[in-house]
């Protein structure tokens, strides 16, 4: 019989099988915890902090994506300390990234009245769109570094490491081996990349395209002569 354990949440009895995270344990009881660098496809390495919980005697607050829930915790989601917590790793974000096509981050932002103003001298992100193939463009000045699209990249899913960080503190980006262009990479341009990323950091080609104005049948003009000036430069 598979092994289960008790532990109170929000004040709430909780039975839930052992192995599981706080942040399952907490969906089983029907309560939820935000996340922004968990995906339910990927790996969580907890580092965007925004599913933090408060635990009964841990001296610091706990991601809860990552932490085992265990027998007897007492587990408060939603506590001043927490929400504290939140609403200065939403205020850091939105200070230095563009946030503007990360509706659910938005969303968090107005439930915790996290301050877009609160950091006003923090250097803002701001690389140029790297549109360097055929079938997606790569926005780095939204990005928040959760390292989805590297963890789909690489083992969670397709195995094809195209992406990895590089830098360290501030300066670290996500990006290709040495910078090469996404056709000289191992990219298969499987897509998955652009279905984790959740700030539009990563976004299909044509769909930007859209965006910068053009019409759709420019659209499909513009990508299909792009794939033919790419595969004739390839064969050359
Ligand atoms: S490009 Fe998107 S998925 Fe990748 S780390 Fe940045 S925000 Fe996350
Ligand atoms: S969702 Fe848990 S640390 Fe990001």
């Amino acid at each position: 019989m598979d092994e289960s354990i008790k532990l109170t949440i929000d004040g709430q009895p909780v039975t839930v099988p052992a192995g599981v995270t706080l942040l399952q344990a907490a969906e089983m009881a029907g309560i939820t915890i935000p996340t922004i660098c968990y995906h339910v496809a990927t790996t969580s390495n907890a580092l965007c902090r925004i599913c933090v919980v408060e635990v009964e005697g841990a001296r610091t607050l706990v991601p809860s994506c990552v932490a085992k829930a265990a027998d007897g915790m007492v587990v408060h989601t939603d506590s001043e300390r927490v929400r504290l917590s939140r609403r200065t790793i939403l205020e850091m974000l939105v200070s230095s990234v563009d946030l503007s096509e990360a509706p659910e981050i938005q969303t968090m932002m107005a439930e915790y009245q996290a301050d877009p103003q609160r950091f006003p001298d923090a250097e803002r992100r701001e690389p140029p769109v790297l549109d360097d193939n055929p079938m997606y463009i790569r926005d780095y000045a939204k990005c928040i570094l959760c390292w989805r699209c590297v963890q789909v990249c690489a083992e969670d899913a397709q195995y094809t490491f195209a992406l990895n960080f590089s830098g360290r503190g501030y300066e670290t980006q996500i990006g290709t081996f040495y910078d090469h262009p996404m056709p000289e990479t191992t990219c298969v341009f499987c897509g998955q990349c652009v279905g984790v990323c959740p700030t539009g950091a990563l976004k299909p080609k044509r769909e930007w395209l859209l965006e910068q104005g053009y019409s759709p049948d420019e659209v499909m003009e513009l990508t299909r002569t792009d794939r033919r000036r790419r595969r004739r430069d390839s064969i050359e």
